[in-house]
């Protein structure tokens, strides 16, 4: 694998106050790559994701990006130095029109030369160029949840942290974001994917990491997971 890691969460502890939720966790992503997180409800998944964004602090191990350890930096800055976050609960305007979301999300990520222009988003999401003037609330759940992407590409991300992106949505849209996903990735954007759905993951990343009880029980690729009936049984619930 190509040089060092952009992204590194290195023995991490994380939590909620006096609740520990990760446990010495470890994973790193190059570059380029799209790298799933799996594991069932309440594995630490989300968490994982809020500790690299800085919503929460390591209170052991670092997060690293670029060689730098940016365990401190808190998420406004995290987002300004490329690294954008997609929560679970799709988190647009919904007051506000298509247009103003991402007008928002552009200028909210900082004086960013590399960010996606709002047309050329526009462009990857044929779903949202006819209804730039309506408002977030009229979306259906699929077109919120390319609205939500579509601002963190706006925001000048180059890694994104999707977080069950496809969770709710009906079969044909799932396609249609997983579509995205790989589309994202062919512009050069690394992706960190969560899901509870392990065949979104396997289908799309280069590398799946399993997390229980808030530990990584185990890595590899999409290839060794799909053959791996005992880890897909005792983590994922799935019986191949
Ligand atoms: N704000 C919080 N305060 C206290 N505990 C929390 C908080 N958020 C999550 N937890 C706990 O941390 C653990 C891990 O939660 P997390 O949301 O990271 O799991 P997850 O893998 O994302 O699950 P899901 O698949 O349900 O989204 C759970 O036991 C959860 O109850
Ligand atoms: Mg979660």
């Amino acid at each position: 694998m190509s040089a060092d890691p952009l992204l590194t969460v290195d023995g991490v502890n994380a939590g909620y106050g006096e609740t520990k939720v990760l446990h010495d966790l470890s994973l790193e992503i190059h570059e380029g790559e799209i790298v799933s997180l799996v594991g069932r409800n309440g594995a630490g998944k989300t968490t994982t994701l809020r500790t690299i964004m800085g919503i929460i602090q390591p209170t052991a191990g670092t997060v690293g990006y670029r060689g730098e350890d940016v365990s401190e930096v808190d998420a406004t800055e995290t987002v300004q130095r490329g690294i954008s976050f997609v929560p679970e609960e799709r988190r647009i305007f919904p007051e506000l029109t298509v247009m103003e979301n991402l007008e928002i999300a552009h200028i909210g990520g900082g004086d960013d030369a590399d960010a996606m222009s709002i047309e050329e988003a526009l462009g990857m999401f044929e779903n949202l160029q006819d209804r730039t003037e309506n408002h977030g609330s009229s979306l259906s759940g699929g077109e919120q949840q390319m609205l939500s992407i579509a601002r963190a590409l706006v925001g000048g991300a180059d890694v994104i942290l999707l977080d069950e992106p496809t969770e709710g949505l009906a079969p044909y849209i799932v396609q249609d974001v997983m579509d995205i996903i790989e589309e994202l990735n062919d512009r050069g954007i690394t992706v960190l994917l969560v899901e509870q759905n392990v065949h979104v993951g396997l289908a799309l990343a280069d590398r799946n990491y399993v997390i229980n009880q808030g530990e990584i029980v185990w890595e590899g690729t999409s290839a060794e997971l799909e053959a791996d009936e005992e880890i897909l049984d005792t983590y994922l619930g799935v019986t191949a």
